[in-house]
């Protein structure tokens, strides 16, 4: 292809295409703290590694990662990150392009919907650009094999033309780091999976970790929390850092209507009692799952989808949210047949006085 032919391509994908990507780009920031962020409020999400507690091993090898990048001049190869959510994909995707010192551009797998709204965010990347794609195990498979070339030679291949004279023209991009995230590994295609030189999984956090963050987001939201508050809050974020900074703002505005200057353990407990989150840190709709296994299907196996038409809830909303942290905690079991209670679980619902 000659130069004017390609100049000419990427003026339209640039203008025509990539408008509407960027668009869709904006438009994807949904999430509680990106409003956060656009209202100027401080923002507790960590932009370093050092603000970034736990996650120990990942956090590791990805700074070896970035350093070696740094050191051979490189651009750091293509990163998946998976795992639970409000787990800190976003974050650390963020962090990474921060101690890279590169540029970082997002989108998610949804908000890319034709291959050309791929090609256009790809051909207008910097050199050396982080280019996030959250819920990647969303993108379609016409999209995906845009991205294959482009994450292994910096290349795409793009049809123009139609019918007989339609030909695939390659266009060279500039080298960009890929970081994907995903709550659903499992749903990544193996041709995408295998592109990825590296695989980070993220677990649930411990309480030491979870009481680390909530003390750093108290101290930059200026709410006064005692280290007994903070473990009582940590104890019942089911190992998230999205929940803990959440159940920290919900109880401060307890304190503030109750008059208490600071957040210690017996607001934090009281307040939490109101949101009708129990000590292990599960609500109504984890021990209404609990008791539905119980109740209706003699503690299992039971199928997912029965589970979820019992519950009247979303089964996506069950097998990302709900069901990791109960296996987690050794409640629920997983085997070939289904979902079984276990004899935790039974000791629980024998037990909490939670249970309507
Ligand atoms: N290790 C951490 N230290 C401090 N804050 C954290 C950490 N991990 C996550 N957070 C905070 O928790 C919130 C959720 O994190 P994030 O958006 O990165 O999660 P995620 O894994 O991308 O979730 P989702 O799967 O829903 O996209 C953010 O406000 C972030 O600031
Ligand atoms: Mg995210």
């Amino acid at each position: 292809m000659n130069q004017t032919t390609k100049n000419t391509m990427i003026n339209r994908l640039d203008s025509d295409v990539r408008k509407v990507s960027i668009e869709r780009i904006s438009s994807s920031l949904e999430s509680e703290e990106d409003y956060e962020l656009q209202d100027k409020a401080p923002s507790i999400r960590p932009s370093k590694f050092s603000e970034y507690p736990g996650q120990l091993e990942v956090k590791r090898n990805l700074q070896v990662y970035v350093e070696a990048s740094k050191l051979r001049k490189k651009t750091l190869d293509h990163i998946i990150l998976h795992g639970a959510p409000g787990l800190g994909k976003t974050t650390l995707a963020n962090i990474v392009a921060n101690e890279l010192g590169v540029p970082f551009v997002s989108t998610s797998g949804p908000a890319i919907d034709k291959a050309g709204d791929l090609a256009g965010i790809l051909t207008g990347l910097e050199p050396g650009t982080l280019l996030f794609i959250d819920e990647i195990h969303r993108l379609s498979i016409k999209v995906e094999e845009i991205l294959y070339g482009a994450m292994e030679d910096f290349a795409i291949d793009l049809i123009v033309g139609q019918a007989a004279s339609a030909r695939s023209v390659r266009m060279e991009i500039s080298p960009f780091t890929l970081v994907g995230a995903t709550t659903r590994l499992s749903l990544l295609s193996r041709p995408l999976l295998s592109r990825f030189g590296i695989q980070e999984r993220l677990e649930f956090y411990d309480s030491a970790a979870l009481e680390e963050i909530l003390t750093r987001s108290a101290g930059i939201l200026d709410i006064e929390l005692t280290p007994q508050g903070a473990a009582e809050i940590a104890k019942r974020s089911r190992g998230t850092p999205r929940l803990a900074n959440r159940l920290l703002k919900r109880v401060g505005d307890f304190a503030a209507v109750a008059k208490k200057n600071s957040i210690d353990k017996d607001v934090a407990h009281l307040a939490l009692l109101r949101q009708g989150v129990d000590d292990h840190g599960f609500d109504r709709v984890d021990r209404k799952i609990l008791q539905i296994m119980q109740e209706q299907y003699s503690s299992g196996p039971v199928g997912i989808d029965a589970l979820a038409a019992s519950l009247h809830e979303d089964r996506a909303t069950i097998e990302d949210v709900y069901e990791p942290y109960l296996v987690y905690r050794g409640f629920i079991a997983r085997t070939p047949r289904g979902r079984v209670l276990t004899q935790i679980a039974e000791k629980y619902l024998s037990t909490s006085t939670f249970l309507s």
